[in-house]
């Protein structure tokens, strides 16, 4: 068993506590700043609770931590929790700016614990299935097309684009979402050499909520479509959530069409394989929750000492979401490995 703290608990916890039974987790004490969240929480899971990350942090019996407050303290909220010995689990995005990123790079690189970004898709049996047949099937890649958007009812784009309290907490949803669809891709086809991007928005509200960007790869290039759009109804699931993605290689054309993240035993992903020799495979792929797999994944891996996505995966993909916001300022394409550069010095 691996004893947990929980920092924040808001609605991704509730996700994380799902299957806790499905895993050697045991929570034994969670923090919030807002009392009668972190007493629910505690009441709910059947342990302690507090106001005081401090408290927390100095518990013998909180061994690892999971970071799930707003998305400006997660760089603070981690580096206490690696600084205490901790070992962490850290929603995304684990940083907002290359510079807190570069913080908790080094922190973690000198920390006891393991630090894990909870890029879940890696923990994912259909984002792995992927991977494999893409980096050992499929043969040189010629070109890549990944889409992620999600649907949301103009109301309610509204309401989060004119709160400025949200926007203070989350950034922008470029930010707050788009690093899992580039963790997933530098994972699946490796790092890109440059990027060209566009961000936009709606009317002159300042929340990044659609991004198009092209990664311009060794031999091939991936376009990258991610944001929210006000069109509900769309994609597979007929919810407006698409993620999909199409890779045209030398020996087969792979799609992967990937359910809600929330939403997981609703749908099955769908992977499709048009082998050059004509064949069609469909695999069956299990219905699975992304939270499950990965505090299984977090647990296996604070048992090994090491961390998979780990601070420097997540700072990266906070390096191409910077790339790509000045390749939206100046029209020019960006070298993705001056960015990366920065976390070495
Ligand atoms: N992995 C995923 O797919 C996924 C999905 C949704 C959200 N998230 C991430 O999870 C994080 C939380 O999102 P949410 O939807 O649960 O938000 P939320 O607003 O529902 O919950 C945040 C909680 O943190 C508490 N909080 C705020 N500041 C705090 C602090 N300094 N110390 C302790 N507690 C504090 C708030 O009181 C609240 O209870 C965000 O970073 C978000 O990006 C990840």
């Amino acid at each position: 068993m691996l004893n947990l703290g929980i920092i924040g608990c808001g609605n991704i916890v509730g996700m994380h506590v799902r299957h806790l039974d499905r895993t050697p987790i045991h929570v034994t004490c969670v923090m919030d700043i807002d009392p009668a969240r972190a007493r629910a929480m505690g009441e709910r899971l059947g342990c302690a609770w507090t106001t005081d990350r401090a408290a927390l942090l100095a518990r013998d019996d909180v061994q690892a931590v999971l970071v799930a407050t707003p998305n400006i303290d997660h760089a603070e909220s981690a580096q206490a929790a690696l600084a205490a010995g901790k070992h962490v689990l850290c929603e995304k995005p684990i940083v907002t700016t290359l510079e807190e990123g570069i913080e908790v790079a080094q922190a973690a690189r000198e920390a006891p614990g393991i630090f894990q970004s909870a890029f879940m898709r890696r923990c994912h049996p259909a984002y792995r299935e992927l991977r494999r047949l893409v980096q050992e099937e499929a043969g040189e890649i010629q070109h890549v097309t990944i889409r992620n958007s999600g649907g949301v009812p103009a109301a309610k784009w509204l309401d989060i684009q004119n709160d400025a309290n949200y926007v203070r907490l989350m950034v922008s949803n470029l930010v707050t979402s788009g690093c899992h669809s580039l963790d997933i891709m530098r994972w699946v086809l490796g790092e890109p050499r440059g990027v060209f991007g566009k961000t936009r928005s709606w009317g002159d509200l300042p929340y990044e909520g659609y991004t198009t960007a092209t990664f311009d790869y060794d031999g091939f290039v991936a376009c990258w479509d991610y944001g929210l759009h006000r069109v509900l109804g769309v994609g597979d699931w007929r919810t407006g959530w698409e993620d999909t993605w199409e890779v045209t290689a030398e020996r087969a054309r792979i799609t992967l069409s990937m359910p809600d993240w929330d939403r997981y035993e609703e749908n099955r992903p769908i992977l499709r394989i048009h082998w050059g020799d004509g064949r069609v495979e469909e695999p069956m792929l299990p219905a699975c929750d992304y939270y499950e797999v990965q505090l299984n994944a977090f647990a296996a891996n604070v048992a090994a000492g090491t961390a998979n996505p780990d601070a420097m995966d997540g700072f990266r993909a906070q390096a191409l979401v910077e790339a790509i916001r000045t390749s939206t300022a100046t029209g020019q394409v960006e070298a993705v490995g001056a960015y990366y550069e920065k976390a070495m010095k």
